[in-house]
C-alpha cells in the first residue's frame, strides 16, 4: 500500500489471486476513515472481491468501479460518508471504527508488535479527541441530555476517564514502558466499549429526538461532523485536549 497523501490511499493488486488480494484489500479497507478513500488497481474485474470484502465488514464500504479486460479500477470510501441520516448515525459508526482500531492496538501489543501499535494508536488517539470534542463542545450543549445529573453528566465524566487513560497508553509508548502496555490497553478497550454502549443507549435516542426537532440544524451538524471527523478541526480539537 502507498500513501499518497492522507486522503488516498492507493492499492495495486495486480498479479494477486483472490485469497492474497482479499486479506489486504480488507486490512486497508478496515482502517478506512471519513474523507478518505482506497484507490485500488487490479487486473480482473473486482466486483466479486469488493462484495466478499464488503460483506466481511459488516457493509462499512462503498464502492464504483471502471475499467475492462485486464485494466480496472475502483475507489472505496466509508459508506456512512454517502448514506449517514444524521450525527447519531455517524457517531455510532465512529464508536464502531474506534473499537476496532482499539482491538488492533490490543492485538499488536499482544503480538509485541510494538511499532505497529503505536501507529494504528495514534491514529485512534487523534479520533478520540475529535470525537469527544465534537460530543462535548458542539452536540452536547445545543442536544442536552442533563448537563448536571442525567446521561449527559455521565457521558460527560467518561470522557474524562478515556481521556486519561488513553494520556496513559500515550506515555507508555513515549517512554517505550512496553511492559505493562497489554495490561493498559485491555483496560481502556473494556472501558471504551462499555461507554459506548452506554451512550448509544441513553444519551443517544435524546440527542436523535432533540436533532429531528431543527431540521436545517440537523444536516448543518452532519455536515461539521463528517468535516471534524475527517480532521478538518484539529487545531480546535487539540486546543482543548493537546498531544
Ligand atoms: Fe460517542
Ligand atoms: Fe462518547
Amino acid at each position: 500500500m502507498r500513501q499518497g497523501n492522507d486522503h488516498v490511499l492507493t492499492l495495486d493488486l495486480s498479479g494477486l489471486p483472490d485469497n492474497q488480494a482479499s486479506p489486504l484489500l480488507f486490512a486497508t479497507a478496515q482502517r478506512l476513515g471519513l474523507g478518505q478513500c482506497i484507490q485500488v488497481q487490479i487486473d480482473r474485474d473486482p466486483h466479486t472481491l469488493l462484495r466478499a470484502v464488503s460483506f466481511q465488514l459488516r457493509e462499512a464500504i462503498s464502492w464504483s468501479v471502471q475499467g475492462a479486460e485486464e485494466h480496472w479500477q475502483a475507489e472505496i470510501r466509508p459508506r456512512v460518508e454517502a448514506e449517514a441520516r444524521d450525527v447519531v448515525d455517524l457517531l455510532t459508526w465512529d464508536h464502531y471504527r474506534l473499537d476496532r482500531q482499539f482491538a488492533d492496538v490490543l492485538a499488536a501489543a499482544n503480538a509485541n508488535r510494538v511499532q505497529e501499535a503505536q501507529e494504528i494508536f495514534s491514529d485512534y488517539w487523534i479520533g478520540l479527541r475529535r470525537h469527544v470534542h465534537m460530543e462535548n463542545h458542539i452536540l452536547g450543549p445545543v442536544l442536552g441530555g442533563g448537563e448536571k445529573k442525567g446521561p449527559l453528566a455521565d457521558m460527560l465524566f467518561e470522557h474524562q476517564s478515556l481521556i486519561d487513560q488513553s494520556r496513559i497508553v500515550e506515555e507508555t509508548f513515549q517512554e517505550q514502558d512496553y511492559a505493562m502496555l497489554p495490561a493498559i490497553c485491555a483496560v481502556l478497550s473494556g472501558s471504551l466499549a462499555k461507554h459506548e454502549n452506554r451512550e448509544e443507549n441513553t444519551l443517544f435516542p435524546i440527542w436523535q429526538a432533540a436533532n429531528n426537532q431543527d431540521k436545517l440544524r440537523a444536516q448543518e451538524f452532519l455536515q461539521e461532523t463528517k468535516e471534524l471527523l475527517a480532521g478538518k478541526q484539529d487545531h480546535r480539537v487539540r486546543e482543548f485536549f493537546p498531544d
